[in-house]
């Protein structure tokens, strides 16, 4: 038996796409999308009482902040060129109506002086704004006698909370209730009050996420149940669209989608039609599933970072919220040195 000759050599013809992947330079040159640190935000916690910062323990390296170590942790994302913070405040005492949030004394209107009086302009100072750190049932909203979550009524506490965050500075209000109207209601009463310049953030396309458990741990949520009468089912990617149209007609400054990494799709929609900034959040459970994965040696946790917000980006996120904030605008300061 003889063994076949192979034919000639194989040639690909005039177009052979590693060219543009042979060196770093040419990569670097080609890459159609760059992060920078100003395209990324920090969410932080406080919690009212506390003499030490405290760890989270679903989420390593994150840690409810002490006033002053706050103070210092967003000093530290101003220094690292971040775009902003976001501010979430857990309380020590908790109500129906979520007292604490509209109380100008309340931890998260005095965190966000706190912060403003730290780095002023240099960072956009956002909080959110929203009632489920503040309820003792832990629902955004208000409920109904039967215990529902009351659409309208909630809408009026929204509406105040917004005014207690304006006077307190805040720069920028984060409405993640998934209340029917609440952009249109926040806006106006912002401007009724004065508070023209004050912008608002919507949350438009927020799901009804597995990836948010660490998040309760975070803000010790005392919810039971979930919160699927209010944020998005999963099944749903058309429905995102209705939510942004919405938003944006209502007055949102910038919208946002969350989670990130399971809603690329989305995120793609919205930034495909979005008439305004669009925000992504990578929340909770998508940093503890990349810390643990990482902790167990099973990826690398550098890469992965960096590869998840690039994706995030490039779905079409023109900023992005993530734990990571300060140490990846860390990387790529140096990247560019
Ligand atoms: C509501 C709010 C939540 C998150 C941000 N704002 C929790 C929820 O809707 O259940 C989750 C953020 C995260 O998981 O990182 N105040």
């Amino acid at each position: 038996m003889t063994t076949p000759t192979p034919g000639p050599v194989p040639h690909p013809g005039r177009v052979r796409l590693r060219r543009t992947r042979s060196t770093p330079a040419m990569r670097r040159l080609v890459a159609e999308t760059r992060l920078h640190p100003a395209q990324l935000v920090l969410p932080l916690f406080v919690r009212e009482g506390l003499t030490e910062p405290r760890p989270i323990a679903s989420m390593p390296g994150v840690e409810q902040h002490t006033r002053d170590s706050l103070r210092k942790a967003a000093a530290s994302a101003a220094d690292a060129g971040l775009g902003g913070v976001m501010l979430f405040a857990v309380p020590t005492v908790r109500d129906a109506v979520g007292s604490q949030a509209t109380d100008p004394d309340g931890i998260l209107n005095l965190a966000i002086a706190d912060v403003i009086s730290e780095v002023g302009d240099a960072l956009v100072v956002q909080a959110d704004l929203c009632l489920d750190e503040f309820t003792d049932h832990g629902h955004c909203g208000v409920l109904t006698p039967s215990g529902a979550v009351d659409n309208d009524a909630t809408l009026v506490r929204y509406a105040e909370m917004a005014l207690a965050q304006a006077s307190a500075g805040a720069h920028l209000v984060g409405l993640s209730g998934m209340m029917d109207g609440q952009t249109g209601v926040v806006r106006d009463a912002l401007d009724a009050a004065g508070f023209d310049d004050t912008a608002v953030l919507a949350y438009a396309a927020k799901y009804a996420s597995a990836f948010y458990g660490p998040f309760r741990d975070a803000v010790e949520s005392a919810l039971v149940g979930d919160r699927r009468t209010y944020q998005m089912d999963p099944a749903n990617r058309r429905e995102a669209a209705r939510e942004v149209a919405l938003d944006i007609a209502e007055g949102a400054d910038v919208v946002m989608v969350k989670p990130a990494m399971s809603y690329l799709d989305v995120l793609a929609d919205v930034a495909a039609v979005s008439t305004v900034p669009v925000a992504a959040y990578q929340v909770s459970g998508e940093y503890a599933m990349i810390m643990a994965a990482a902790a167990h040696g099973w990826i690398e946790r550098e890469r992965a970072i960096l590869e998840s917000v690039l994706s995030i980006r490039r779905a079409g996120a023109d900023h992005v919220l993530t734990y990571f904030a300060t140490e990846l605008a860390g990387w790529l300061a140096e990247e560019n040195r």
